[in-house]
């Protein structure tokens, strides 16, 4: 009997996408049960030099614009057509910043190989006049097909230089599939275990980043360690509040993963999001966070303020904003209704939720 080959596409290729493409390249050249290519989606940029980004990455084997310095893999090839990047393949590896997908679902609709498994590696969520929807049940629903996540403390950076971290898979039914999606991600630094609780890895993910927010405002006012701790465990409570009201299912020990407290442990001490509200609150919440984004981030996409506004949205829609006063309290910051020193006075205050019980 032939075996089966998988063909792995990346849609995306910003600074997690390509350390993405670096794990995936690394083990489809070991494992027979996959084509070696690995196929990135960029979306295309001109470089100051005048050269396109893609030809860069192709000539050099680098991304030199959002991670310069590593090597990729010689089985990497950099695509910037997306139709063309996806037609063969049948795992998808979605790595964008959220607030793209939409978009490049509704491109991607009738493109895609029948047999086609994906996962999804994005934080962040969608919310529209009927709710709010995770970004792996947007792809599922756009693109008919079955969608896997992986989240975990993973700063791309530091998985880059090959430092051990874990992450983790989260899978609705088919373990077969989950597993395969650890054995390309997973190599000797990077250790990627998988648990059938899709909503709630995802939630994780996607969650932190606000709480990282809130944590970068207690480091712009000083406040010191054992205010930045308080924050991340009203935080990670909201978290947890938060997913099992969204998705009952949600299970409790989803938040010991590396997807649940080691990345929120690791989003509050080094990632972006830290940063930016960390500059933020230094200003007294005089410049804005777009302005920070693009002078700190240099073309990196912040995904907690966005993500803030969502929650405020779904905390709204359902009355529950007196239950969760660590994540109204991040946004109406953000928005500059509140000055950041709220984030301690406000937070503390977190009454009885009525169907889940004291914070
Ligand atoms: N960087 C990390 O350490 C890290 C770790 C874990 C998860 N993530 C998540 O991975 C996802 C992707 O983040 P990243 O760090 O790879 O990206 P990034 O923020 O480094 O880069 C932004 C990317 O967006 C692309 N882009 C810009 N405009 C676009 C458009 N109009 N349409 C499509 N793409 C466009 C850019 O080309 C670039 O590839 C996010 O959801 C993020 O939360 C990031």
């Amino acid at each position: 009997m032939i075996q089966k080959k998988y063909q792995v596409t990346i849609i995306g290729s910003g600074n997690w996408g390509s350390v993405a493409a670096k794990l995936i390249a690394s083990n489809t050249l070991k494992l027979n049960s996959f084509h070696d290519e690995v196929r990135m989606w960029v979306f295309e940029e001109t470089l100051p030099n005048g050269e396109k980004l893609t030809d860069i990455i192709n000539k050099t084997n680098e991304n030199v614009k959002y991670l310069p310095g590593i090597t990729l893999g010689s089985n990497v090839v950099a695509d910037p057509d997306l139709e063309h990047a996806v037609k063969d393949a049948n795992m998808l590896v979605f790595v964008t910043p959220h607030q793209f997908m939409e978009g490049i679902c509704k491109r991607l609709v009738g493109k895609i190989k029948g047999d086609a498994e994906a996962i999804s590696l994005i934080k962040g969520m969608e919310v529209n006049p009927e709710g709010p929807q995770m970004i792996s049940s947007l792809i599922s629903k756009q693109l008919g097909v079955n969608c896997c996540v992986l989240m975990g403390a993973n700063i791309a950076n530091e998985i880059a230089l090959q430092k051990f971290s874990e992450a983790t898979v989260g899978y609705k039914e088919d373990e077969e599939v989950a597993q395969r999606w650890v054995q390309i991600f997973g190599t000797p630094y990077f250790h990627v275990s998988a648990v059938r609780d899709v909503e709630g890895v995802e939630l994780c993910g996607t969650l932190k980043n606000v709480v990282a927010i809130a944590a970068g405002f207690v480091d712009g006012l000083e406040m010191g360690n054992n205010t930045k701790a308080a924050i991340m465990r009203i935080g990670l409570n909201e978290m947890k509040a938060f997913s099992k009201l969204m998705f009952p299912s949600v299970c409790d020990n989803t938040f010991f993963e590396s997807c649940g407290v080691a990345d929120l442990i690791t989003t509050c001490l080094g990632g972006r999001n830290r940063k930016v509200a960390d500059a933020f609150a230094r200003s007294g919440g005089k410049r804005s966070f777009h302005e920070l984004e693009a002078e700190l981030l240099h073309g990196q996409k912040l995904q907690g303020v966005s993500t803030a506004e969502e929650v405020y949205e779904v905390l709204r829609q359902r009355g529950w904003q007196e239950s969760f006063p660590l994540f109204k309290t991040v946004h109406e910051i953000c928005v500059g209704r509140l000055p950041p020193s709220a984030i301690v006075q406000q937070s503390g205050n977190a009454t009885q939720i009525p169907v889940y019980g004291r914070l």
